[in-house]
């Protein structure tokens, strides 16, 4: 069943009903201002950083859901309603909902007027832009009153929702003209407010929520827009809003168009008042009249189009397959947008309060992002690598604020080295900088400690040579990629993280996919210095990468799949030999993609892989599910049998078995499994799935679980990065590398043909791909050996493969 359809020409997905199973969320925003929207006009808006700069509150888990957020209300006659349903609730005569790339449309219509709202941050301001254009439809002359209305969240989320002996006596605004202005702390500390206005006058406002929703209300139906009024309230403490309200008359077949602004602004500390206590509002101003009339939102709208339309423009494929081609040309290439702003932080499951920036997670996004915009993953590398300590271990997060290592979460996670180094080679393939290994990066960010970048890929690679357990293997630490596999925490207290706790440095417990990841990356690292030259380090590093691939195909293989992990006394995790959680797919993913054991091995573990791990969606995590909790392996027993890293489809993972399936040249089988959770794919189970219909989820409940086949999670998941490298650089084959672009496509019988736009190292590539006869690739009409495109300076590049 679904609840919309993608509209591929506008870029858009378009709900048709409110009540999707969960909120469909879209994210606004590129740069400093981000914001969360549902298809119900909810969500929150904040300033970098969803922790400390939060903009508008919202509620996790509240009750009704997903409600606040903006709240429109149009009142004709008795009829209150919303145009995006909530929050009023009124029954609308159509309502839509487009998702577009970094805007959302919601079109609702109730009794002769048609409401039209359009939201978007636009480029490179600090503010959120709401154009709510009115029609009258009717017969009839209709006399209107609307209210726009937000809730101020007062800054820190985290405090905003706990401290509230503080908070009921700090909360204050201005009021000027037709705009609200919240300045909470900014007496004191704070150097930022923000705003809420609208370009027209106003016959109204309201600033203290209390007053404007009225005793035993809710924000279904407001006291203040029960009875079509104002009451000029003016917060102080409790909780802050800004509610304006207009009185609109339409004649017949008139429309009127309104823009709300919602504003972030800081002040240098020197120009905070413009007198005692009141503030500059400056810059405030300057936005309000960069955007004061439709014409500029349309404007801005252009803008953020034309701009998608360039960044979509660098990877483009047109094949047979229409979902293939939605799936690469717009939303995975988008949510690999998103995952780069957001890592981890905020989303509907992610409540933007704990986890700031992952390292592994990040340097996981960019593998998806790095050809949208070279230049911000350099800097993001750059950032990623000063929160490593000198000895190659990093801090696992840190707050995109001030982008230090979080020290409550610390280190120890031994996969996280590694991936620093994934992430700067794929940044080096894909712009040819070799210059980024020079820049000085500090360690644990501290002033004085910088050594260029390459010094901190040769510890990270170090860290994972000289920190092997009993069988050669890598140590595990407290996890690795798998965050649930704790096997050096023997944790009996309720609610303590798995995570941070390590109680039991058992200095034995090996990981069987960190191993994979090093032959992989270690390779990878020893290729990159050797083309800089350093001849000997580059033999010591494949030394050890052989010596670890040999360590694997000893105590690594299970006879027919490759094992997890050994446990703290040595035991085997991921093997016959253990009754539940027999096989895990990580390694499968690894080992094979870093061709260990070869194409003999490789086949036979995905062969495993497939028939113990495979359902309709995918391939679970693990099987058969851990039943009971084994303190000894830790949060992975703690889900119920089938959920998250207990047996559910991980589907972060899934595409490193499409990659593993590409190394061993099994186009179909890759195919296959790349299309039972690519989103487009699944649209019409949207009742089973319940997300999204057009971003990847973290986790679809596995076979074990009561609601097999539901998804949840979703969008902030490195599934979106991996995905795109799977179904660009595996299936499709299109991989940046050092010395030019390869292509060496790995597609199912049922694609016959397909032709691809690459834009790469400043050269346009048109890469047509079919099967015939005269096998091989011709470049610009002439024969190349191989499968690689010679550089070129030209600024268009005809390439034609024939398989
Ligand atoms: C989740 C993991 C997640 C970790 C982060 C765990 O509860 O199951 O997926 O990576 O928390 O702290
Ligand atoms: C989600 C985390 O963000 C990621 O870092 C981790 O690898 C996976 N969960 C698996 O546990």
């Amino acid at each position: 069943m679904q609840y919309g359809y993608f509209d591929d020409n506008a870029r858009e997905y378009v709900i048709t009903r409110p009540d999707t199973p969960l909120p469909w969320v879209n994210y606004l925003g590129n740069e400093g201002f981000f914001s969360l929207i549902s298809n119900t006009c909810g969500g929150y808006c904040f300033y970098r950083d969803a922790k400390l700069r939060r903009i508008t509150r919202f509620r996790y888990n509240s009750v009704p859901n997903d409600d606040g957020g903006r709240c429109f209300y149009i009142c004709d006659g008795d009829i209150t309603w919303s145009p995006a349903f909530l929050p009023a609730k009124t029954p609308l005569d159509s309502y839509r909902c487009r998702h577009g790339l970094g805007y959302s449309v919601f079109e609702g219509e109730k009794n002769g007027v048609a409401a039209e709202l359009s939201v978007m941050v636009p480029m490179g301001d600090a503010c959120e832009l709401q154009k709510l254009a009115l029609s009258n439809t009717s017969k009839e002359e209709k006399h209107l009153t609307v209210y726009g209305a937000v809730e101020w969240c007062l800054w820190n989320a985290v405090d905003d929702s706990t401290n509230f002996q503080r908070n009921w006596n700090i909360g204050e605004v201005e009021i000027e003209d037709s705009t609200v202005y919240h300045k909470t702390e900014y007496r004191e500390r704070r150097n930022h407010y923000a705003f809420y206005s609208v370009n027209a006058p106003i016959a109204g406002f309201d600033t203290d929520r209390d007053t404007f929703l009225g005793q035993f209300r809710s924000w279904s139906e407001p006291q203040a827009v029960k009875e079509r009024t104002s009451y000029g309230s003016k917060a102080s403490g409790w909780s802050p809003m800004a509610a304006l309200r207009l009185e609109v008359d339409l004649l017949p077949g008139e429309s009127k168009s309104f823009l709300f602004r919602l504003g972030y602004v800081e002040n240098p500390r020197e120009k905070k008042f413009s007198a005692p206590g009141v503030i500059d509002k400056q810059r405030a101003y300057v936005l309000l009249s960069t955007y004061n009339t439709a014409e500029q939102f349309d404007q801005a709208m252009g803008a953020l189009k034309d701009y998608w339309t360039g960044i979509l423009s660098r990877f483009t494929v047109q094949s047979t397959e229409e979902k293939l081609d939605r799936m690469v040309n717009i939303w995975n290439q988008y949510q690999c947008m998103v995952t780069f702003n957001m890592s981890r932080s905020a989303s509907y499951y992610e409540s933007g309060t704990g986890r700031g920036m992952g390292f592994r997670d990040s340097c996981q996004d960019l593998l998806g992002f790095v050809h949208l915009i070279p230049e911000r993953a350099r800097e993001r590398i750059l950032d990623i690598a000063s929160i490593q300590f000198p000895d190659g271990s990093t801090y696992h997060q840190y707050q995109p604020l001030d982008k230090r290592g979080n020290a409550d979460i610390g280190s120890g996670f031994n996969d996280d080295p590694l991936w620093l180094v994934a992430c700067t080679t794929a940044y080096i393939r894909e712009t040819g900088d070799f210059t980024i290994l020079d820049e000085p990066t500090p360690f644990n960010n501290q002033p004085g400690s910088e050594k260029p970048l390459l010094e901190h890929l040769r510890r990270s690679v170090n860290y994972t040579m000289t920190h092997r357990g009993p069988h050669g293997l890598p140590l595990i630490g407290r996890t690795d990629w798998n965050d649930c596999l704790n096997l050096n925490c023997f944790s009996h207290t309720p609610g303590e993280s798995f995570q941070t706790c390590s109680n039991f440095e058992s200095g034995k417990a090996e990981s069987v996919f960190i191993a994979g990841m090093f032959v992989k990356y270690g390779k990878e690292y020893a290729e990159l210095v050797e083309r800089l030259g350093i001849v000997d380090e580059a033999k010591a590093v494949l030394a050890a990468a052989d010596e670890i691939e040999a360590a694997v195909l000893t105590h690594g293989w299970d006879g027919a799949w490759f094992r997890r992990a050994y446990d703290a006394f040595e035991r085997p995790v991921g093997s016959c030999l253990n009754e539940e959680g027999q096989i895990f797919i990580e390694p499968q993913g690894f080992c094979v993609m870093a061709g260990i054991g070869g194409r003999e091995y490789g086949v036979k573990a995905l062969a495993s892989a497939e028939k113990h791990l495979g359902n309709d969606f995918g391939l679970e995590i693990l099987h058969p599910c851990y039943t009971t909790y084994l303190d000894y392996l830790g949060e992975i027993s703690s889900y119920p049998p089938g959920y998250k890293e207990n047996g559910s489809v991980f589907c972060h993972n899934n595409p490193w078995i499409t990659l593993g399936y590409c190394s061993v040249k099994d186009g179909n089988s890759a195919f296959n499994l790349y299309i039972r959770n690519a989103p487009a794919y699944i649209e019409d189970r949207s009742d089973i799935h319940r997300t999204e219909p057009y971003c990847y989820s973290q986790t679809i409940a596995g076979r074990d679980a009561q609601n097999y086949g539901e998804a949840k999670n979703s969008w902030l998941t490195g599934t979106a990065a991996w995905s795109f490298v799977a179904v660009s650089q595996g299936i499709l084959g299109i991989q940046p590398d050092y010395d030019g672009l390869r292509v060496e496509p790995c597609l199912p019988d049922q694609i016959k043909s397909c032709r691809i736009k690459r834009l790469f190292r400043g050269t346009r590539y048109e890469i047509t791909v079919r099967r015939g006869e005269n096998k091989g690739l011709m470049v610009d009409g002439k024969p190349v050996p191989g499968n690689q495109i010679p550089l070129t300076a030209a600024k268009l590049c005809e390439v034609e493969l024939t398989l």
